[in-house]
């Protein structure tokens, strides 16, 4: 949600600033700016709109100078405009800032800063910054404790970069909430909110911490805390082993079907050196507990935002079937905010691609404020909530570009499922049902290969419902989680409106939608419920409904008036295979109405805000 990068080296910045916002824009992508200093004044060039619009009106000849800010902004506080776009700068234009993140005293500060005669020209909280930063230079020895001491004033959240155009030769950073990242190149440093925009340069990073402030040079860095009695931190970089590729459409159209068909591979990393064939159990060193510790745990929660939540639905199911132990799941963004009973015993599992999003973050906190045991299931090492935690499982499912998630969370389900093994070996899980477990799981990449076979046909059922107006998504038990997400998939990328219902309550009220407009995305599984779920479509189709049943059971010939098969590699595991055609039926139905599928209206990628 918002990216942000800086340069200072000894190339042209602003290609570098370009490029690096390029491969940020999934994190928001409603407008875009860069400032460069100049003859003592930030040079500022920024847009509404994309970062291809900023690209055409950049003119690289007046805009040239080897250190530089930009942004890519997802508005928060104004509607995206020129005006509001980042960078922002004081009323002298010495300062420039762009700024990841929430002031919450913004508008007392804005206030001030009017009483003081000073002309704020946006609708932004961000702009404070830059007159608060540009009023305290003057007692300041540096920069930086200028930036230290405006800071001071703000309260929220913020990944911020400053420039101050009468110091050409550094550029300062501070976190609270937002990331930043340095890359250290040779002679040249760069800062990003994300490491996407670093590894074209180098692999050589440093994470800066929450309540953590840096000035940066080409050739060195220097980060201290941001409290009043300032302490330096010791920080080395470490390296990172992500690759220029790994954030490569590869000869895909778009990332979102990249990172469909990277499902199979990304299990594959996942299931690594975690699978013990012998014990018919799996390893997760990441807990840091030992068996003792894993019999103690008397019930699971899974708190995750949005599709991470879902699949938390599916992760609580897998515990309960495996592990017979208690397991529910509930929306980070509720748990944080209604005051909760944190029961000691219980193990809560945080769920996060990005490892960034603010309400998963805050319920962690929350939890630990009140002695809960907590741990990861993050794809983003090093981020925030993954070290918040100190211990978890990490997805592997690689870098995640598309705002629609989809390989991260088949990686989610496939760690839940590792989990309810370890907790249900140490319980009562037979082996023989251990090793039933294990082989599903070795079997589940080739058999989402498998479904991926089926694309034409299922593009061409995309295609054949892309005008309805609606859609339900129906599924029962295992499947509700399923359909769930399923919905929200349809919503996000092709903007047609989605509702996802439990099977059994269709009669209580949602029946009266269903005629010949509305379409019914059913998911039947070859499970006990199968008769249930076969009257269901009846009950649809008898009101005129078209079904759509996405099963991998034998279905009676006209049972339903598209079929979409999937294999089983094991029961517990079909919640997975039946996920991966409904993504597809997102994605096509998404390029069958022409829409971005990639960067979906009002959406960014990581929500690091409230
Ligand atoms: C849906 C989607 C979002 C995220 C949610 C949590 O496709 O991407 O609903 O699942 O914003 O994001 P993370 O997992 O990064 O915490």
């Amino acid at each position: 949600m918002c990216g942000i990068v800086g340069y200072i080296g000894h190339r042209q910045a602003v290609p570098v600033l370009l490029e690096g916002l390029h491969r940020l824009e999934y994190r928001g992508y409603d407008s875009a700016g860069l400032a460069l200093p100049h003859r003592g004044k930030a040079r500022v060039c920024k847009t509404q709109g994309r970062v291809q619009d900023l690209r055409d009106k950049a003119d690289t000849t007046t805009l040239r100078g080897t250190a530089g800010i930009a942004h890519t902004r997802w508005a928060t506080h104004g509607e995206p405009s020129d005006a509001n776009a980042h960078p922002h700068t004081d009323v002298s234009g010495r300062i420039a800032v762009v700024h990841n993140g929430i002031v919450e005293n913004a508008e007392q500060l804005r206030a001030e800063l009017t009483a003081l005669g000073i002309d704020l020209v946006s609708d932004t909280d961000t702009e404070v910054i830059a007159h608060l930063v540009a009023r305290e230079l003057d007692g300041s020895e540096s920069l930086e404790d200028a930036v230290r001491t405006a800071l001071h004033r703000v309260r929220g959240t913020y990944g911020l970069l400053v420039l101050d155009a009468r110091r050409p030769a550094e550029l300062v950073v501070a976190r609270n909430g937002s990331p930043i990242v340095l890359g250290v190149g040779d002679g040249e440093m760069f800062v990003a909110s994300d490491v996407a925009a670093l590894v074209h340069h180098t692999q050589r990073v440093v994470f800066l911490d929450d309540g953590e402030l840096a000035t940066i040079r080409d050739s060195e860095f220097r980060t201290s805390t941001l409290g009043v009695e300032s302490e330096q931190t010791d920080k080395i970089p470490t390296t990172i082993d992500m690759v220029a590729e790994d954030y490569a459409l590869g000869g895909f159209p778009d990332f979102m079907r990249k990172e469909i068909a990277e499902q199979g591979e990304a299990v594959r990393r996942a299931l690594r050196g975690r699978l013990d064939d012998r014990f018919a159990t799996a390893h997760l060193g990441g807990l840091n507990m030992d068996a003792r510790e894993l019999r103690s745990i008397s019930k699971v929660v899974f708190l995750g935002c949005g599709s991470a939540y879902y699949a938390g639905q599916l992760g609580a199911q897998l515990i309960e079937e495996l592990a017979r132990i208690p397991a529910t799941a509930e929306p980070a963004s509720e748990f944080r905010y209604r005051n909760p009973v944190v029961d000691p015993d219980a193990l809560y599992v945080a769920i996060s691609q990005s490892g960034e999003t603010l309400d998963t973050l805050a319920a962690v906190q929350e939890l630990q404020r009140k002695g809960g045991r907590v741990i990861g299931a993050v794809n983003a090492v090093g981020s925030a909530i993954a070290r918040q935690c100190g211990a978890g499982v990490f997805l592997h499912a690689g870098p995640e570009i598309s705002v629609a998630s989809t390989k991260a969370l088949t990686n989610m389900t496939v760690s839940f499922t590792m989990l309810g093994l370890l907790l249900g070996r140490v319980r009562d899980l037979s082996a023989a049902d251990g090793h039933r477990i294990v082989d599903g799981l070795r079997a589940l990449p080739g058999a989402i290969d498998q479904v991926l076979t089926d694309e034409d046909a299922i593009s061409e059922i995309a295609h054949r419902y892309a005008k309805a107006r609606s859609m339900f998504f129906i599924g029962r038990v295992r499947a509700w989680p399923v359909a769930r997400e399923g919905a929200q998939k349809l919503k996000e990328v092709s903007y047609v409106h989605a509702e996802a219902y439990q099977a059994s309550e269709l009669k209580h009220g949602p029946l009266a939608l269903i005629d010949q407009e509305m379409p019914s995305v059913v998911i039947v599984p070859d499970d006990e419920l199968l008769a249930k779920n076969l009257s269901t479509i009846e009950q649809i189709k008898a009101r005129g409904g078209p079904v759509i049943a996405v099963t991998n059971a034998d279905l009676p010939a006209d049972a339903a008036d598209e079929v979409i098969r999937v294999p089983r590699v094991a029961p517990e595991l079909d919640p997975m295979l039946l996920t991966i055609p409904l993504q597809l039926l997102a994605y096509h139905t998404a390029i069958a109405l022409g829409r971005d599928v990639d960067k979906p209206r009002n959406l960014a990628k990581s929500v690091t805000v409230e």
